[in-house]
């Protein structure tokens, strides 16, 4: 493999790792407000991020690349407001898609068009990641202020339910 395309994967390894936990601090902040739908949105948000890190692992392994894992940054982000972690969330995964699409990027000028194959899965589940975050923005900004509205969105957001991820390798 392309030594900038394997050093791209596996730092993509860390990076998912990485929004795992700034998820988890997410829902840890929910949790203090006694917001347990939006803390459980966040807990399976950080689920699928740790199944997107293992996807990467899994992908390094299945190619013969070896991994190196790397220290998981702390979640250094400060929340006061009620929709801070949704804005924050958008923000994260936007730069996430830049990340996927340097991946992307980088496997195709080295001809790489298994990684590219590889890479399709996450070009699209980051539209959806992208979507999902900027609809709960939306939601808050619409019902997030009265009582009763914000109790109904912790109530849907308390019925998301985990699943693996479509791609498997
Ligand atoms: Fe792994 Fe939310 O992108």
């Amino acid at each position: 493999m392309d030594k900038k395309v394997s050093e791209l994967l596996n730092d993509q390894i860390n990076k998912e790792f990485y929004s795992a936990y700034l998820y988890l601090d997410m829902a840890n902040f929910y949790a203090s407000k006694g917001l347990d739908g939006f803390a459980n949105w966040y807990e399976i948000q950080a689920k699928e991020e740790q199944d997107h890190a293992m996807l990467f692992y899994q992908y390094m392994h299945n190619n013969s690349e070896a991994v190196t894992l790397d220290a998981i940054a702390k979640p250094d982000k400060v929340y006061t407001e009620l929709i801070d972690p949704l804005k924050a969330a958008l923000e994260h995964e936007k730069y996430v898609t830049s990340l996927i699409n340097a991946i992307y990027a980088a496997a195709q000028a080295a001809n790489d068009f298994r990684t590219v194959q590889f890479l399709d899965w996450f070009v699209k589940e980051q539209g959806e990641e992208e979507k999902n975050s900027a609809d709960l923005i939306t939601k808050m900004e619409l019902f997030g202020s009265d009582p009763k509205g914000l109790y109904m969105l912790n109530s849907e957001l308390g019925g998301r339910t985990y699943s693996a991820p479509s791609l498997t390798l």
